[in-house]
């Protein structure tokens, strides 16, 4: 009984500074979410999954700690950690629908990156920054900067196999005033970039795409050169 009160004094002050509604007291009470944002099997489970895919540790370290479920879905599908989609359908054309729990005064930074460019067996180019939106105001994300990387659809060049793409949230300790951040897209690392930029990883999820069949896995625009820079993967 002690402990019981002593817990509710606690997280009732922590929510006085978390600024989190009713709502929030009620549904997080019961399943302990805002001590934590995601119970410990989950975080343990997201782990699980990072490792398997090999996302940890080719785009994030080791030490990372699952906070948040990042729910993203492309044309109604739900991203669980590897699940294939088809850039071929269009499935990954627009910017898909992304959801997490967030405190509303914080900022946040969100980016995917393509580890496997142009292909997982060579990715000289890695990682691609396909997208990097920072100052992020909790969860609205039409606030933030958008750093020139507007969103660039996954699309693998043929004969590159099957690729993965790794969405990442990030809680920043303040907001960054002035961001500057090369306009090429290719050679970049997430990791460095949430260091460097006093940032935490605190959500991970990922996507596979496969490319359609080829003999070699040739970056178009690169030899010869084609009249458009708009080289992605
Ligand atoms: C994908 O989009 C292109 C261009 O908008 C369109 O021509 C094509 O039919 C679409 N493919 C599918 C499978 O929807
Ligand atoms: C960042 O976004 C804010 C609000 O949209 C805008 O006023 C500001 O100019 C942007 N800064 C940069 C460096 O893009
Ligand atoms: C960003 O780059 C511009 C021009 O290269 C420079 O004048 C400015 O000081 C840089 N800002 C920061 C915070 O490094
Ligand atoms: C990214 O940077 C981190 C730290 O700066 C480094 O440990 C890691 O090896 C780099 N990752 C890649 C893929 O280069
Ligand atoms: C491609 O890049 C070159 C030099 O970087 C530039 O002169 C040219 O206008 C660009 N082409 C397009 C289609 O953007």
């Amino acid at each position: 009984m002690k402990f019981t009160l002593f817990s509710l004094c606690i997280f009732l002050l922590f929510c006085v500074s978390a600024e989190c509604s009713l709502r929030d007291i009620f549904s997080g009470f019961s399943d302990y979410q805002l001590f934590r944002g995601i119970s410990g099997r989950r975080a343990r489970f997201i782990k699980t999954r990072l490792r398997a895919g090999k996302i940890i540790p080719d785009v994030i370290p080791e030490s990372f700690k699952p906070r948040v479920d990042l729910r993203i879905s492309y044309v109604g599908r739900k991203m669980e950690f590897g699940t294939e989609y088809f850039p071929y359908k269009n499935e990954t054309d627009m910017l898909p629908e992304i959801k997490y729990r967030a405190r509303k005064r914080s900022y946040y930074s969100i980016a995917m990156v393509d580890p496997d460019a142009p292909s997982r067996a060579n990715p000289f180019r890695a990682q691609v920054r396909h997208y990097l939106k920072v100052n992020i105001k909790g969860r609205d994300l039409n606030s933030g900067n958008s750093t020139s990387t507007p969103y660039l659809p996954a699309r693998p060049f043929p004969g590159c196999g099957r690729k993965r793409f790794v969405w990442i949230l990030a809680k920043q300790k303040r907001k960054i005033p002035d961001l500057n951040i090369s306009t090429s897209r290719p050679g970049f690392n997430i990791t460095k970039f949430v260091s460097e930029n006093d940032m935490k990883i605190i959500g991970v999820n990922y996507f596979e795409v496969e490319s359609s069949p080829g003999a070699v896995c040739t970056i178009p625009g690169t030899n010869p050169p084609t009249s458009s820079n708009a080289t992605a993967t």
